[in-house]
């Protein structure tokens, strides 16, 4: 077998349960409810790659303004604007509704097959990772993107465009979507499918405590620990329990 290079996530505990870290240049996706730590995961993973690994991050952010998240994620210690004057840190947006400028906005022009804010969002990707160099991307969240397409099969190919618009750029890529079913036995969502790798957070109801628990569905390239695992956010952010079991 070929020795894959991997991306330490920054999650202490998560890179055991994948031999190393995620296969370089990968699209993963995070699937978790809301408050399971999604955002906090994306961030943790871009503020590592730049701390540990001298790699430039880039956040695209579809639900939460700018401002919010360099508020949020400041309780962790993480200085962004520190980070973004080094220019090792970015922001973008990609939401159909806000900054893809002029017309482009809210109209939905067909260009041969394919539409128009679609183009937009996958130039302004290119673009924005290029500016900096980045090594590392996080897509927080996806969910409400891809609704934009209530047809099934070109929400499939909207997918499989942005995952191949990431693949591109080089950079290793974390993903974040809603989880639409809870417990032990949810359907498989079509993002799952699609991405390289995906990673469940979940809140399950173990006796009388809620335990917030992760589990890797499947990652490319690499052995991986397929257990149910503790995870817990603590003011470092997240830190995974990776010896110890769920039940
Ligand atoms: N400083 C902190 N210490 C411990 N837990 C925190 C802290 N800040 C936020 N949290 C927890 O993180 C969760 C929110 O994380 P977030 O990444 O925004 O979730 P998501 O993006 O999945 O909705 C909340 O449930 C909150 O309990
Ligand atoms: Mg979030």
């Amino acid at each position: 077998m070929s020795k894959v290079e991997r991306v330490p996530s920054g999650i202490p505990g998560l890179d055991d349960m994948l031999y190393g870290g995620i296969p370089k240049g990968r699209v993963v996706l995070v699937v978790g409810g809301p408050g399971t730590g999604k955002t906090i995961f994306c961030a943790q993973f871009l503020v590592s790659g730049i701390r540990d690994y001298n790699e430039p991050g880039l956040f695209i952010s579809l639900d939460e303004s700018r401002h919010h998240i360099i508020r949020e994620m400041a309780s962790f210690g993480w200085d962004i604007p520190e980070l973004e004057r080094r220019n090792m840190w970015a922001f973008t947006d990609i939401s159909p509704t806000r900054h893809l400028g002029g017309d482009v906005k809210t109209e939905k022009l067909a260009i041969g097959k394919r539409d128009f804010s679609l183009e937009a969002a996958m130039g302004e990707i290119r673009r924005s990772a290029k500016a900096i160099s980045a090594k590392r991307i996080a897509v927080d969240p996806i969910t409400s993107f891809i609704f934009q397409y209530p047809d099934i099969i070109q929400r499939r190919s909207v997918i499989l465009e942005l995952i191949e618009a990431l693949t591109l750029t080089g950079a290793t890529t974390v993903i974040t979507t809603e989880l639409r079913m809870t417990g032990l036995e949810r359907s498989v969502q079509l993002e799952e499918y699609l991405a390289h790798g995906v990673i469940i957070l979940q809140t399950l109801q173990i006796g009388k405590s809620a335990t917030r628990v992760i589990q890797i569905e499947k990652m490319r390239e690499t052995p991986i620990d397929t257990q149910m695992r503790p995870y817990r956010i603590t003011e470092n952010g997240l830190e995974v329990y990776s010896r110890e079991s769920v039940f």
